[in-house]
């Protein structure tokens, strides 16, 4: 692969024949044959998520680089005692892996060995949860370190903390409330002595987001801060929400309460103290069913910066008026110090689910420039203050009754996936998820009056296909510099290092490096297991070590919703941790074996009924978690293709009565299910069973 790329090999080698002359004259003898770069410590860590507070993913180690990936192997692979599958990025400190897994629970295993040295299991109680809670808890996208303890978020809420050394608990506290629609799905973050969470609604508007801030010593809460404004017939918490108020329009409140998930993203700058939080969008998200004379629905889809010590708020910045695509802001938020007409610049660089990316400054919040990196049919472009051009092209709601194509999806152009950047290029690698979506809106439809196909681009139509990327975007020139092409568009998060190499693990199993400069892809190997984490590099005994967690790549993180373009069926295997460095020697796990769907024993049911079911178990969230088509990507979810309800009493037990609600395993109650809807689910997974018996129908991997 390399030798197609003459021009850098060559380049690196003749610095390398340049350090070695310099060493007889001593003085450089410390600086390795690295490109000039100083040499690798001996041990290094990867404590902060983004590896620094600034959310870079970015690895100044270049032990492992451009001219010797080649021989990147294997240095071993652990099967985690997990069920449910690992998708957060590990942490790495004092030659210790910090992993987290779904339900609240920590690994801690050797980075030399893999070995695995203590766990730590949480026991929520969900028999009261709301759906958000329920799905929150087979989510987790990582710890925290602070002060010698991991911190993690439970589905239910909760944050605990744990003694790094020996998994022990030390505190625990209540962020959200779980019996509301409310969930929390991403790490937590730290920073200025302080623990930040924020909440997922499940876009279903009933709940009022907001990040709250703890005391990483004891878990207490310091403040809180709300992402819109609360019932304006009562007063509001600081004058702050009645201008908040004033932007959502008349009657707002009847219709949409807000909702506003800070779910994810949301960086603390240790330079200006301040953390930039990465808000949600309103609901429902189909904007003419929110008030007609809406203006910015604040803080909705905004960054907003916040004093880290006391939730003071400074500035916001607004990317998505009128939002109608669920276009959060609540990923990709990273800091760096720009080369902006002449100065150095500290921005934020902000890349949301919309398409666009935006680099702000950091001080006002100020517009420094921005731009679409992917197909974007919602807007033509950004005006000089940052706001953009409409484009009727994607405005769905402007033609009921059709169908129209929206791209990026309301999955967005990239989700809680990993940015990486690299600091001496000012190059933003975004991990791009091109899935054209069919949106019709029909009142038959249960919530939000829409139905969605996120697999059009899978169908056939030649104007729109679906596919994955890594775009490398240059954050000063506000152009892309290159993108690379997979067919499969939901893949795992990014990594760079000074080595000259960008990492990514596919939803195929791959984990791939490319060049940095070009998007050429220089090494790859089969893993056996999807990867949604991004990999984390540190220095061992002098060695350079790249850790990534693999397999069943959905289960974890969005649920199964999106099973078919995130990962294969040989790519779904049982969650295992994997160690790579120069010169591994150690076997490849297998790929996992795939049985031929069963005869189901009910008989075919009636098809318009089972469309209605279909309607029924997107619309309800059972797709959610058991997959499309009823195929879910396994751990504690039974695919329900592979064990077809017997009859239809056992969807009502199940599903109405909540036979299995009480018993741990994760399977929620639906009170409000009638006996017809009932009906119609039995008809459909009976239908899908015989589907894929006879490999029938739906788009399949
Ligand atoms: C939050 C995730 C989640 C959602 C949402 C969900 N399920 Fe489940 N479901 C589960 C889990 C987990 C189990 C296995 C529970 C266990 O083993 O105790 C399960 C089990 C089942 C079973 C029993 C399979 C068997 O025979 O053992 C059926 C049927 C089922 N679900 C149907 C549905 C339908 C229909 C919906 C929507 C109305 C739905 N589920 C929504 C997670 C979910």
């Amino acid at each position: 692969m390399r030798s197609a790329h003459p021009m850098f090999g060559s380049h690196y080698k003749l610095r390398c024949l340049h350090r070695l002359a310099a060493l007889l004259f001593a003085a450089a003898a410390l600086h390795g044959c690295n490109g000039g770069k100083p040499a690798d410590p001996q041990n290094s860590d990867w404590e902060w998520l983004g590896n620094s507070a600034e959310m870079q993913h970015h690895a100044s180690l270049s032990t492992i680089n451009v001219d010797n990936v080649d021989d990147l192997e294997l240095a071993w692979w652990v099967e985690m005692p997990n069920v449910d599958g690992l998708v957060g990025n590990p942490l790495i400190k004092d030659g210790v892996i910090f992993q987290g897994g779904p339900s609240g629970t920590i690994f801690a295993n050797d980075v030399k060995s893999g070995k695995l040295l203590w766990s730590y299991e949480d026991t929520a109680d969900f028999s009261t949860a709301s759906l958000s809670g329920y799905w929150g808890r087979r989510m987790n996208r990582g710890v925290a370190l602070s002060e010698g303890k991991v911190i993690i978020t439970t589905g239910d809420c909760r944050l605990v903390a744990v003694d790094q050394k020996t998994g022990k608990k030390i505190w625990e506290a209540q962020s959200c409330d779980s019996t509301q629609m409310y969930g929390i799905s991403a790490a937590p973050r730290v920073g200025a002595g302080l623990v930040f969470t924020g909440n997922a609604c499940m876009d279903s508007g009933t709940t009022r987001g907001f990040v709250d801030a703890l005391d990483v010593k004891t878990g207490k809460r310091r403040w809180r801060f709300y992402t819109v404004p609360g019932d304006p017939a009562k007063k509001q918490d600081s004058p702050l929400y009645d201008m908040a108020a004033k932007t959502w329009g008349t009657g707002w409140y009847e219709k949409s309460h807000g909702c506003g998930s800070p779910w994810d993203a949301m960086t603390y700058d240790p330079k200006l103290n301040l953390l930039y939080i990465g808000v949600g969008g309103p609901s429902p998200f189909d904007p003419s069913k929110r008030a007609p004379d809406a203006g910015d629905e604040l803080f909705t889809n905004s960054i907003v910066a916040v004093d880290a010590s006391t939730g003071a708020y400074k500035w916001h910045f607004k990317q998505t008026p009128n939002d109608g695509w669920n276009y959060d802001a609540s990923v990709g938020i990273m800091i760096a110090d720009l080369p902006i007409d002449g100065q150095n610049r500290r921005t934020v660089i902000s890349v949301p689910k919309s398409g666009f990316a935006y680099v702000l400054d950091a001080r006002t919040g100020r517009f420094i420039s921005g731009s679409a990196y992917t197909q974007a049919n919602w807007a033509k472009g950004l005006d000089a203050k940052g706001r953009p051009i409409p484009d009727p092209d994607g405005q769905y709601w402007l033609r009921p009754g059709q169908a129209n194509i929206v791209v990026p999806s309301p999955a967005g152009s990239h989700g809680w996936e990993a940015l990486a950047y690299d600091p001496e290029n000012h190059l933003v690698y975004i991990p791009n998820m091109v899935m054209p979506t069919k949106i019709e809106t029909d009142p038959a439809a249960l919530v939000g009056g829409l139905l969605m196909d996120f697999y059009y681009g899978s169908s056939g139509d030649p104007k729109w296909k679906s596919y994955g990327e890594i775009v490398a975007w240059d954050a000063v020139a506000n152009k892309v510099a290159w993108r690379t092409r997979t067919d499969l568009p939901i893949n795992g998060g990014l990594m760079h290092t000074s080595g000259g190499l960008v990492f990514q693990g596919m939803a195929d199993g791959r984990l791939v490096a490319y060049n940095a400069k070009t998007g050429q892809e220089l090494w790859s190997r089969q893993t056996g297991g999807a990867m949604r984490a991004a990999p984390s590099t540190v220095m061992v005994d002098g060695k350079q070590y790249l850790i990534v967690p693999t397999g069943n790549g959905a289960a974890a993180a969005t649920g199964s919703y999106f099973s078919k373009y995130n990962s294969t069926l040989q790519s779904r295997t049982p969650p295992r941790l994997l160690a790579f460095r120069i010169g591994g020697t150690a076997t490849y796990p297998p790929l996992a074996k795939v049985e031929p769907v069963g005869r189901p024993s009910a008989s075919r049911q009636d098809a318009k009924l089972a469309r209605k079911g279909k309607v029924v178990f997107e619309s309800y969230g059972c797709v959610d978690c058991h997959g499309m088509n009823a195929d879910a990507v396994g751990g504690r979810i039974p695919s329900l293709i592979r064990m077809p309800p017997s009859d239809l009493a056992h969807v009502k037990a199940v599903v109405q009565e909540g036979a299995m609600s009480k018993n741990g395993g994760g399977m929620p109650q639906f009170k409000d299910l009638t006996d017809e809807e009932a009906r119609g689910l039995y008809a459909y997974l009976v239908n899908e069973a015989w589907d894929a018996h006879e490999k029938k129908g739906a788009f399949k991997p």
